[in-house]
């Protein structure tokens, strides 16, 4: 397996793919690597003649500097899991100065309001950390195809805004959440939930899964309160938000209309990890 950390290699190493025509596909992380990511790294390798993987946890994307502190680094780990699917995974990663060249600051972007909605409102600055990385590393890998979770789908729709409105020359495709057994959405955060947050925590999805079946048939105001209703009494898990909203503007409905499509977010504290999830309503 081939570890880049420097820019210019992996440069050398892209155009040389590219001279060939070669078809590039990318899966950006902040390593930790779970299935979640591993179900998008094989997505990529079916679908691509190269596949990168990029393991760089972003400092400016987190408005929380405890939880940038605490974001699990497990690089050694991250390689070896990628070699068990594949020895031919490309990983790049790369110093914070290889990125940020000295200046550790975020781009101000306009995602025509996307980025104002949900975790915007919970995570100040948080997208534009996000745009400022993606942007630079799809700079870098110039790939033709970049795969990314659908939990984070906020995440998501803001990377394809971001695409469109910078032209950048890559497919972006959305993955179905992964979920472990008990249907917690995998994330790098888990394994920092202890043995009794670990079994609360499947709550979040069974009560979206209940949410989405109210939704069939009651207002979106009231399965909101029913949800909020269902956290009041958990001494585990703080309900920040739940939202639901429609997919494309993200804001919240207040009435549901035939020709939309909804989904329902939820963000939740487990101590102090913070968990989000979503469900699509129909
Ligand atoms: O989803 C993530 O892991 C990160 O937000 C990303 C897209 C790799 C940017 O740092």
């Amino acid at each position: 397996m081939e570890v880049f950390s420097d820019k210019e290699q992996i440069t050398r190493v892209i155009d040389a793919f590219k001279a060939q025509q070669l078809t590039i596909g990318f899966v950006p992380t902040m390593g930790a690597l779970h299935d979640g990511h591993l179900a998008l790294v094989e997505k990529a390798l079916e679908n691509n003649d190269k596949v990168f993987v990029s393991v760089f946890v972003n400092p400016t994307q987190f408005n929380n500097l405890d939880d940038l502190k605490k974001y699990p680094r497990t690089l050694e780990k991250d390689i070896m899991l990628l070699e068990t699917i594949s020895k031919d995974i490309l990983v790049f990663a790369p110093s914070v100065d290889v990125i940020y060249e000295g200046k550790t600051v975020s781009q101000n972007f306009n995602f025509d309001g996307l980025e104002h909605e949900m975790e915007g409102k919970f995570r100040p600055g948080h997208f534009n950390g996000v745009g400022t990385v993606v942007k630079r590393l799809f700079e870098i890998v110039k790939a033709d195809n970049a795969y990314f979770g659908e939990k984070d789908f906020q995440q998501l729709q803001i990377i394809k805004k971001l695409v469109k409105n910078y032209s950048i020359p890559v497919n972006v495709i959305g993955c179905e959440i992964h979920r472990e057994k008990n249907g917690l959405a995998m994330s790098s955060r888990n394994t920092r939930l202890t043995e009794i947050e670990k079994l609360e925590a499947p709550f979040i999805y069974k009560t979206l899964k209940t949410a989405k079946k109210f939704f069939g048939t009651k207002s979106a105001d009231w399965v909101s309160k029913w949800v909020e209703k269902q956290f009041e009494s958990n001494e585990v898990l703080k309900l920040e938000y739940f939202i639901i909203a429609d997919i494309d503007s993200l804001k919240q409905i207040k009435k549901k209309s035939k020709n939309k499509k909804y989904r329902a977010f939820i963000a939740v504290y487990a101590g102090d990890i913070r968990l989000i999830d979503n469900i699509a309503l129909n």
